[in-house]
């Protein structure tokens, strides 16, 4: 017979027992510095770049401000920066050598000047990263000119742009604009061209979301408005306003995305989510951290009829500042971290906690679905989210990963690494895993390193006995990189798929040029009835260095 007790406690001895389904927030490992940035950089790396500053882990006698983190091991290995990278960006180019730029000026004797730095890491096939540098030639890899808090983006050439930022260090909004856009490798011999848009958007257009279409044209948003900027031409387009006032670009980081393009039109269409309705005429000193972000998302449709419908707006679960967008293999978005009240960058509003720097308050602690293609008024899920106890504010990075589950690292809302504040630097590495890393998965095998565009291929199979293949997509992505809410390049092009009778064979047909997916390193992702695999790492295109030529056939 068994006791009251025994009654009781059996159904909740089965709760408390870790369940293996469902989505899970795991802590493992210590970052050792703030990723204020962050790009994964091979199958088993991703490179963290922070400001200068006491970061506990050390290199050559002082406090390190880059790291290797591997997700084998989960931990972090000094990497040597030489420049401070202080709030810059980055992104691959097309023969795949990674390419930080920008930064601040020199806070220690160690460092030298980073708001022009152009940084190479070639493509690493060490696991550990232990013999992969990162490249800076202060004489010959530099910007046109400084730049702080500016935008990168991998365009249909394979160059890397770079738009907008500051010249120097100022507080809070943009009083010292770099308004243009340059590139690397250089055009127009290295004269940066002036930005209309950018100039309109002032103070707050710090950071600017920005996406390459599948025509290579440029889609902007900054501070409340939108753009299309042709490079071929170099003409800008003025698009409709994003509605009721809500600001997106730093400090009133939103996070934005491009949504999934599918085969064979890839029609784009672009989310923004968060923000602020705060007037960018109020000076920051009467600004408040608890003053409300925006709930809303705006969507437009970029097709001629898609632009004269403008942009139409839906409401999240809760107003995020700072909160960053993942696309996911199946398509869905993540949306993950930030504030639910204040603002971006630190130390600047009216009632910080006292002894405290943070702009921003009340954390959004639990991640949140949107489904794409579901229903207007039905997109965003927290069903089955876990909910963390870790604040990831400002100067915090976050990425999907190879493995396919997402990394999380950093926040640090303070000007020095201080671990006594409510919200304090943050050095727990913690990853959210989604409910296909506890079950038995497809498994993608002898993958060609290349792809070229538009082009078939086949590659072999492993489907679990269990997983019926009612439904399968083949997902393309651009990992991005990761700086201040943003996910520069990141990008999901589906691509056709067909598996063979006997379940051992998809036969693949690439992207139908390069300016669909701008041509560069990318993972390939199954996923067999929301089971997904692990990423298979390519690169797309003939791996040449940029500028490359057209590639493919035209959309
Ligand atoms: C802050 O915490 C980290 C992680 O526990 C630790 O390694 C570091 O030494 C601490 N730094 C300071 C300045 O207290
Ligand atoms: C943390 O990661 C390491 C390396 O992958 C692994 O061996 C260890 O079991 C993990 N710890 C936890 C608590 O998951
Ligand atoms: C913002 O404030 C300025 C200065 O007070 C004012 O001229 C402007 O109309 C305001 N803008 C909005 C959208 O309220
Ligand atoms: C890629 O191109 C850049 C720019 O020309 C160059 O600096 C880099 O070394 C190249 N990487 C490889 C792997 O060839």
């Amino acid at each position: 017979m068994i006791s009251l007790l025994q009654f009781f406690l059996l159904p909740l001895l089965a709760f408390a027992a870790p369940s293996p389904l469902g989505w899970h927030f795991v802590q493992n490992g210590s970052t050792g510095v703030i990723p204020i940035e962050a790009i994964v950089v091979s199958p088993t790396l991703a490179i963290l770049l922070d400001k200068v500053q006491n970061d506990p882990l050390q290199i050559d006698g002082h406090g390190a401000w880059g790291a290797l983190w591997s997700f084998e091991t989960n931990t972090a290995t000094a990497l040597r920066v030489v420049s401070d990278t202080w709030c810059g960006s980055g992104g691959f180019l097309s023969n795949g050598t990674m390419v930080s730029v920008a930064g601040n000026v020199p806070q220690t004797p160690y460092t030298t000047d980073g708001r022009m730095m152009i940084r190479l890491f070639e493509p690493c096939t060490d696991p550990s990263g232990a013999s992969c540098p990162l490249i800076e030639d202060a004489q010959h890899l530099l910007l046109a000119q400084n730049r702080w808090y500016p935008s990168t983006l991998r365009v249909f050439d394979g160059s890397l742009m770079v738009v907008g930022g500051m010249h120097d260090i100022a507080h809070f909004y943009n009083v010292d604009p770099a308004n243009s856009f340059e590139f690397f490798p250089s055009k127009d011999g290295g004269v940066p061209r002036p930005s209309a848009f950018l100039e309109r958007t002032l103070p707050s257009n710090l950071f600017p979301r920005v996406f390459a279409l599948p025509d290579g044209k440029i889609f902007m948003i900054a501070n409340t408005q939108s753009i299309i900027y042709d490079i071929e031409t170099n003409t800008e387009t003025r698009l409709p306003d994003i509605p009721n006032g809500v600001r997106v670009s730093n400090p009133f980081d939103a996070s934005a995305t491009l949504l999934p393009l599918t085969p064979p039109h890839f029609t784009p269409e672009v989310l923004v989510c968060g923000g602020s309705t705060k007037n960018d005429s109020i000076p920051v000193e009467e600004l408040s951290a608890q003053d409300p972000a925006s709930d809303q998302c705006s969507r437009i449709t970029l097709t001629p009829e898609g632009i004269k419908k403008g942009w139409i707006v839906e409401r999240m679960l809760e107003g995020r500042v700072m909160s960053e967008m993942l696309l996911m293999p199946n398509g869905k978005i993540m949306i993950i971290n930030g504030a639910q009240t204040g603002y971006g960058s630190s130390d600047s509003v009216m009632d910080r906690i006292p002894g405290e720097q943070s702009n921003a308050d009340h954390p959004a602690f639990t991640p949140v679905l949107y489904t794409p293609d579901a229903p207007l008024g039905q997109r965003f899920s927290k069903e089955g989210m876990p909910t963390t106890d870790i604040a990831r504010l400002y100067h915090s990075a976050v990425t999907l990963t190879p493995s396919g589950n997402i990394f999380i690292a950093g926040s640090n809302p303070m000007s020095n690494v201080d671990n006594t504040t409510k919200f304090h630097s943050e050095f727990r590495a913690e990853y959210l895993n989604p409910p296909y890393m506890s079950v038995e998965r497809p498994i993608l095998r002898d993958v060609p390193a290349i792809i070229p565009f538009n082009h078939a291929f086949s590659v072999t199979v492993e489907i679990p006995a269990g997983i019926r293949a009612s439904s399968m997509k083949v997902a393309l992505i651009d990992l991005g990189f990761s700086s201040h809410g943003f996910h520069s390049s990141s990008r999901l092009v589906f691509m056709d798929a067909v598996l063979s009778r006997d379940r051992k064979s998809i036969t693949i047909t690439s992207p139908p040029n390069n300016r669909v997916f701008p041509p560069g390193p990318a993972y390939i992702f199954l996923t067999v009835d929301d089971v997904t695999s692990v990423g298979a790492h390519v690169l797309v295109g003939d791996g040449g260095a940029p500028p490359v030529k057209d590639q493919g056939i035209p959309l």
